[in-house]
């Protein structure tokens, strides 16, 4: 919404009446004086007319080392959430940017910011998200090959975008994806008949699981991480 529009709406001014506050410089956005009616204000800018705050706001995006047992939506009937794993204070409005199966652990990230998780997951994006992933036999030596080129998946009649695959030892690997289907991963494992046992997302784009988090624990953001979507 334009700025002039904004403070219309906030406030008891008329238009005539709002120029004059934005030429007056009583009109603060981020903390800053501005004169610009035109300025496009979305929900998570600090907005003040003189010491009255118009607007409050703040986004929030947190990374969460999701644990096994732990369901990645916001509410389910069963099992604890991600979102139960945060306290009170910052559960308000938060929703999910991806998920992982119930047993999967690893980087989740969560955000009140729509525009911002639709970049993280929108699929058209290919952003690069890394799996540790342990198999009950051992990798099939052409897996590399085969993931690479692609594999056909019936149900949404598509072929996977190529994935590289990185052996570890016989039975640990690393797997880089670059869109997000349905339990993605065991289904190309299964194309091997190989079962996942554990299954462990590293990064997404630029963001890497801290290390420093112990499952469970979350952090927020820092701004460049924020700023790589
Ligand atoms: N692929 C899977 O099969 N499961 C996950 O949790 C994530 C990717």
């Amino acid at each position: 919404m334009r700025l002039s529009r904004f403070i219309q709406i906030n406030t008891s001014y008329g238009r005539q009446q709002v120029k004059l506050l934005l030429a007056q410089g009583r009109i603060r956005v981020a903390g800053d004086v501005t004169t610009e009616a035109n300025l496009e204000i979305n929900r998570f800018v600090r907005v003040e007319l003189d010491n009255q705050l118009l607007q409050e706001s703040q986004s929030h995006y947190l990374m969460l080392y999701k644990p096994a047992g732990v369901v990645s939506s916001t509410e389910h009937p069963e099992h604890p959430t991600v979102i139960d794993l945060l306290p009170e204070r910052l559960r308000q409005g938060l929703h999910l940017a991806g998920r992982l199966d119930l047993k999967t652990t690893g980087l989740m990230l969560l955000t009140n910011d729509g525009n911002w998780s639709r970049r993280v997951t929108q699929p058209e994006s290919r952003i690069a998200k890394v799996y540790r992933v342990t198999t009950k036999d051992p990798v099939a030596t052409e897996a590399e090959e085969v993931f690479r080129k692609g594999i056909y998946f019936r149900y949404e009649d598509i072929t996977t975008r190529p994935a590289a695959l990185e052996r570890i030892d016989c039975y640990n690997s690393r797997l880089t994806i670059h869109e997000g289907r349905y339990h993605q991963v065991k289904r190309m494992f299964g194309y091997f008949d190989n079962e996942v046992t554990a299954l462990h997302r590293e990064s997404i784009g630029e963001i890497m699981l801290d290390p420093d988090l112990r499952p469970g624990e979350f952090r927020p953001l820092t701004a460049a991480e924020v700023a790589s979507f």
